[in-house]
C-alpha cells in the first residue's frame, strides 16, 4: 500500500494519524535539507521553502502537542545540524532477554513457563530456537508500507534516530506490500566476518581506526552522523521480533517470522520449532557446531514460546520477557598475570576488589581489569562457604584465566598453581576502609565487607552524589560526575540537598561559581537554571536518585506507582519500619519487590542520618505524583484486588501480573480497603472476611469475564 499523501492537506484538516505521518515526513525532509545545506554544501531547497516547511511543522505541533516528535525540527536551534542523533521514544519498549548458561538453567526456564501457565506435565508446549546474533538491535517502523523511522535500542525506552542510515542497508526494505498499516520490525544489524576483515584492512590502509570485532564495526557503521559512510559499510540485518502492530502478524512466533520473511525481510534460516527441552538442547548443539562456519558472530541461542497467545499471558518481568530466554555460549578465555588488587569503595560502602591485570585480549577486546567480587571469592569460597576453583585462593603474581561473557565486566575463572611465584602470599582483605579509615565490617550473611563511615566516607558520599546527578536520576545539565567530585573536594556540595543551595551560596558574595576555573558567567547561570528546573521531580526519579541499596530504576518505578505520592510513600515506610505489620506486607506484595530490597528501603527512611539527608533534600523539591500505568477502559484500574483459594486456569503469579497490568493493586489480605476478592476452590477465612465486610467476590470465571478483552 502506498503511503498516504499528507503534504497537501491543510493543517486544520489533518486527522491524528495523518498529522503523525506528516510530522514524520517533515522531520525527515528537514533533516535531509539541513544535512544537504550544512554538511554537503549542496542545498536541496531555498530558504523560503525551508522556512515554510518549518512553519508547517510548528503549526501541526501546536495543534497536536502530544504528537511532537523527540527529534522535532523545531527543537533544532537555528538551522545548524543537530549534534548527535535525534531521540525516538519507542512505541513499545525494546527489552532484553534473560540468560541461561547450563542445561539445568534451561530446564528451570521450561519448568517456570509451564508453572506460570499452569500447564499439565504432558500438555504440549512448543518453542522456537534460533541463533542469538551478536550485533545491535534496531527497530524499523513502517506506516502504510513505507519505512518511516529506524531507531536503535538506546536505553530500551528511548533510542537514537538512525533512519537515514538504516535506509542504506540493503537487507532493509524501504517499502512493503501487504503489511499491516503500522508495523514495527525488530532485529539485529550485524557485519559478516568477511566484510569485517575487508573493512579493517581498508581502514588500516587509509590510516583510519580499525574495529575490535564485527559488533563494534556494525555499531560504529550504523551510528554515523553521515549516512553516506553507512552506505559504504556492508551491514546486514536479520528480523526476529516486532514492536507496535496495527494487526497481528500470525498466531505463532514461527508464523510471524515466516510472515516477515514473506514481506521481504532476511530471517535466520536456523530458526526451528522444538517441542521439548531436549529438542531445544539438540538444536543448541547443532547451532553451536555450525558456529565457526556461519560467517557471522553469534553468542548463543534464543528460545521463545511459539504460541503468541501464551506469550501474551506470560508477559514481562521488569526488563525481560517470561516467554523467552537466551542460552549463551560459554565465554571466551585468556591467561594473564595478576599484577595487583585495588579496593574500590562504592555508593553503598561495599569494598570491591578489582584485579589489575597485565593487558590481554579476550574475545577481541583488550582487558586490563577484572572484578574479584569479594573477599570470599579471592579466598576460593562461594557465598555458602563451599569451595570454588578447588579451594585455590588468588594471589598477586598468579597466572589467572580471564573471561568475558557478553558485555559484562571481565571475571577471573581460574588460576594456574604451577606458575605461582614462590614469593606470592595470601591476600589479606582490608578491614579498614582505604578511603576514610573507618572500620569495614561484614554483617552475618553478607558476602560483602562494607565501610561503616556512611556519608562521612568521601568515597560513599561522592558515589552517592554521582548517582544522584546521573542520567536516570536527577540528570542535571552541566552537573556530571566530574563537577560533583570537584564540588565535593572543595566542600561546596556534601549532600544532594547542597546542590539546591548552590545558587544561594555561590551565586553572589565572596565565593562565586562563575569565578571558578572552568566556569564563567554564562555556564554558572545555565547550571543554576538547570538546577531550578529539577526542583520539580517525578516520584519515581526521586526514589531512584536516593541511591538506596538494592533499589534499581525498575523497582523505583513499581514502588512509586504503587504508593502514588511522596507523602503516602513516606508514611507507609515509617509504618513499615519494624519490618512487620500491614504496610510491610503491602510492600512485600509488590511484584518485583523482595525482602532484601524492602528492608533496605525501610531502613533508609528509618536511619536518622540518612533520613535527615532525605528530608533536607525533599524540603527543596516539589515531588510529583507517579504516573499510573495506562489502563484506559480497565474495569479494575485503581482497585484493590485479593486472590484466594486455588486458581485452575492460571497460576497465582499470572493472575497477579495480569491484574497489575490492568492497573489493579493486588493485596495479600482482605481489609475494608479491598474492592474485589477472587476466590477459587478451598478459599477459607479470606472469603468469610470479605463476605462479612460486604466485599464483592468473584470466582475465577467471573474474574476472567470481567477482564475479558483487556
Ligand atoms: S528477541 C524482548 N531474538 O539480544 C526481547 N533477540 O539480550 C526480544 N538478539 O536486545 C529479543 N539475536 O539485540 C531476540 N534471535 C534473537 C536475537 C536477539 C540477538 C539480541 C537483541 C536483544 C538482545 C537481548
Amino acid at each position: 500500500m502506498a503511503a498516504e499523501q499528507t503534504d497537501k492537506i491543510a493543517v486544520e484538516d489533518l486527522s491524528q494519524a495523518q498529522a503523525r505521518a506528516e510530522l514524520a515526513r517533515l522531520a525527515d525532509l528537514l533533516a535531509r535539507a539541513n544535512a544537504a545545506y550544512h554538511r554537503d554544501d549542496a542545498p536541496v531547497m531555498d530558504d523560503a521553502g525551508f522556512d515554510a516547511l518549518k512553519r508547517r511543522n510548528a503549526e501541526i505541533e501546536a495543534r497536536f502537542p502530544d504528537l511532537k516528535r523527540t527529534d522535532s525540527p523545531s527543537e533544532q536551534i537555528g538551522a545548524a545540524p543537530a549534534e548527535g542523533f535525534g531521540k525516538i521514544t519507542h512505541a513499545v519498549r525494546m527489552l532484553s532477554l534473560g540468560n541461561v548458561f547450563t542445561d539445568e538453567d534451561l530446564d528451570d526456564f521450561v519448568r517456570g513457563v509451564r508453572k506460570f501457565l499452569s500447564l499439565e506435565d504432558d500438555a504440549p508446549l512448543a518453542f522456537t530456537a534460533e541463533p542469538k546474533i551478536d550485533g545491535l538491535s534496531l527497530s524499523l517502523r513502517y506506516q502504510n508500507g513505507q519505512l518511516i523511522q529506524a531507531a536503535t535500542r538506546g536505553d530500551g525506552a528511548v533510542g537514537e534516530n538512525v533512519t537515514s542510515n538504516a535506509r542504506m542497508i540493503a537487507d532493509i526494505p524501504q517499502s512493503l506490500t501487504g503489511a499491516p498499516d503500522v508495523l514495527e520490525v525488530r532485529g539485529e544489524v550485524y557485519m559478516s566476518h568477511a566484510d569485517f576483515a575487508a573493512l579493517n584492512t581498508a581502514q588500516e590502509a587509509r590510516g583510519g581506526k580499525s574495529f575490535a570485532n564485527p559488533r563494534n564495526a556494525a555499531a560504529g557503521s550504523l551510528r554515523q552522523l553521515d549516512a553516506e559512510i553507512t552506505r559504504a559499510r556492508p551491514l546486514k540485518f536479520f528480523a526476529y521480533a516486532w514492536g507496535e502492530l496495527s494487526a497481528p502478524l500470525a498466531k505463532t512466533q514461527k508464523g510471524a517470522i515466516d510472515r516477515l520473511a514473506a514481506l521481504g525481510f532476511a530471517t535466520n534460516p536456523l530458526t526451528k520449532l522444538c517441542n521439548s527441552a531436549d529438542d531445544l538442547r539438540a538444536h543448541y548443539a547443532h547451532i553451536a557446531a555450525l558456529r565457526p562456519d556461519l560467517g557471522y558472530d553469534i553468542d548463543g541461542v534464543v528460545y521463545k514460546v511459539d504460541d503468541l497467545a501464551l506469550q501474551a499471558r506470560l508477559g514481562f518481568r521488569s526488563t525481560t520477557p517470561r516467554w523467552g530466554i537466551a542460552h549463551k555460549f560459554p565465554a571466551e578465555l585468556a591467561w594473564t598475570r595478576l599484577a595487583g588488587i585495588d579496593i574500590q569503595v562504592g555508593r553503598t560502602g561495599a569494598l570491591s576488589p578489582v584485579a589489575r591485570l597485565d593487558p590481554v585480549t579476550v574475545g577481541g577486546v583488550v582487558v586490563s581489569n577484572a572484578t574479584l567480587h569479594n573477599e570470599d571469592y579471592i579466598a576460593g569460597l562461594d557465598a555458602k562457604g563451599g569451595r570454588i576453583r578447588d579451594g585455590k585462593d588468588i594471589r598477586i603474581g598468579d597466572l589467572v584465566q580471564v573471561y568475558r561473557a557478553g558485555d559484562v565486566i571481565p571475571k577471573i575463572a581460574d588460576l594456574d598453581l604451577s606458575k605461582r611465584p614462590e614469593t606470592a602470599v595470601p591476600y589479606v582483605f582490608p578491614t579498614i576502609c582505604p578511603e576514610c579509615g573507618s572500620e569495614a565490617i561484614r554483617e552475618e550473611g553478607d558476602a560483602v565487607r562494607r565501610c561503616t563511615g556512611g556519608i562521612i566516607c568521601p568515597a560513599q558520599a561522592v558515589e552517592k552524589l554521582k548517582h544522584f546527578v546521573s542520567r536516570k536520576a536527577f540528570d542535571i545539565d552541566g552537573l556530571g560526575a566530574k563537577q560533583v567530585e570537584q564540588f565535593y573536594e572543595d566542600g561546596w556540595v556534601k549532600t544532594p540537598a547542597d546542590i539546591f543551595e548552590l545558587e544561594a551560596r555561590y551565586g553572589s558574595g565572596m565565593q562565586q561559581l562563575k569565578n571558578r576555573e572552568g566556569w564563567g558567567d554564562k555556564s554558572a547561570k545555565k547550571l543554576f537554571e538547570a538546577i531550578e528546573d529539577k526542583r520539580k521531580i517525578p516520584l519515581e526519579r526521586m526514589l531512584f536518585s536516593l541511591g538506596i541499596r538494592h533499589l534499581g530504576e525498575q523497582a523505583s518505578n513499581l514502588i512509586a506507582r504503587r504508593y502514588g505520592s511522596w507523602e503516602v510513600l513516606e508514611a507507609a515506610m515509617v509504618e513499615a519500619a519494624g519490618c512487620d505489620g500491614a504496610q510491610w506486607e503491602a510492600l512485600l506484595n509488590i511484584d518485583g519487590v523482595g525482602e532484601v530490597m524492602a528492608r533496605s528501603l525501610v531502613t533508609a527512611f528509618a536511619q536518622p542520618e540518612e533520613r535527615a539527608s532525605i528530608d533536607a533534600l525533599a524540603a527543596h523539591l516539589t515531588i510529583l505524583d507517579a504516573e499510573q500505568p495506562k489502563t484506559e477502559g480497565s474495569p479494575v484500574a485503581g482497585k484493590t484486588v485479593v486472590f484466594t483459594g486455588t486458581l485452575e486456569k492460571m497460576s497465582r503469579a499470572e493472575a497477579k501480573a495480569q491484574a497489575e497490568r490492568l492497573g489493579a493493586k493486588v493485596s495479600g489480605s482482605v481489609s475494608a480497603k479491598t474492592d474485589l476478592l477472587i476466590a477459587g476452590p478451598g478459599a477459607g477465612s479470606k472469603a468469610k472476611k470479605a463476605a462479612d465486610l460486604g466485599i464483592e467476590t468473584l470466582d475465577e470465571d467471573g474474574w476472567l469475564d470481567l477482564i475479558a478483552g483487556q
